[in-house]
């Protein structure tokens, strides 16, 4: 049965991310790295542990079915005109890979929030909030305005932390750039 996907934005003019400075202070002091796929280098070995996180966290995203082969996920995710490895964002723990909130710039001229995961044992401590505030730094730095997500509508934890930095569901009245 198809899906009706919650459709939601953040306005980047009006967000304020110092609010969650103090989050992002925690995850440091807890020894997560924040960093991005360009920064440690966009390789095979790099692609293969970012697939092998975005297939673990989105085991809990409701009726995902079937994760891609890793050939499907670069095919579909990677190898794309939109992708950016500088829109990666990452945290790392003694250098595994625990966390990841992908973003695009859209040719329509908005962001668009990807994946975001964290692997469950680190749910909870903010740090999907963290990486999020740094992937709205990312799409402010490229002009634009607007970031939007889709959410399953049963996936009561992201739509809780989109709420939480600011999104508000799309209005279909007022279309924007
Ligand atoms: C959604 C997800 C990314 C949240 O990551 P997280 O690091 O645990 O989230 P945070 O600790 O930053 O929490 C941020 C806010 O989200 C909300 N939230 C997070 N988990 C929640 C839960 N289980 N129930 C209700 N609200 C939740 C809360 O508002 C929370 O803020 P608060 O703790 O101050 O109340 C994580 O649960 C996950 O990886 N889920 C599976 C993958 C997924 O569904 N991704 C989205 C695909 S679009």
């Amino acid at each position: 049965m198809a899906v009706d996907w919650l459709k939601m934005r953040l306005d980047l003019d009006a967000f304020d991310g110092s609010v969650f400075d103090s989050l992002g202070r925690r995850c440091a002091r807890a020894g997560i790295e924040l960093t991005t796929m360009a920064a440690l280098g966009d390789s095979p070995e790099s692609r293969r542990s970012l697939y092998e996180l975005n297939k673990a966290c989105s085991a809990d995203i409701p009726n995902r079915g079937e994760f891609f082969s890793f050939e499907e996920y670069v095919a579909q995710r990677i190898e794309t005109p939109s992708y950016d490895p500088e829109g990666v964002v990452l945290a790392l723990d003694g250098g595994a890979w625990v966390g990841m909130s992908a973003a695009t710039i859209r040719p329509e001229g908005f962001a668009f929030n990807e994946m975001t995961g964290v692997l469950r044992p680190y749910r909870g401590r903010g740090l999907s909030l963290t990486m999020k505030v740094l992937a709205v730094e990312y799409a402010r730095e490229k002009g634009v305005r607007w970031m939007r997500t889709f959410l399953h509508p049963d996936n009561s934890p992201v739509i809780a932390m989109n709420r939480r930095l600011g999104y508000v569901e799309e209005d279909p009245e007022s279309p924007t750039a």
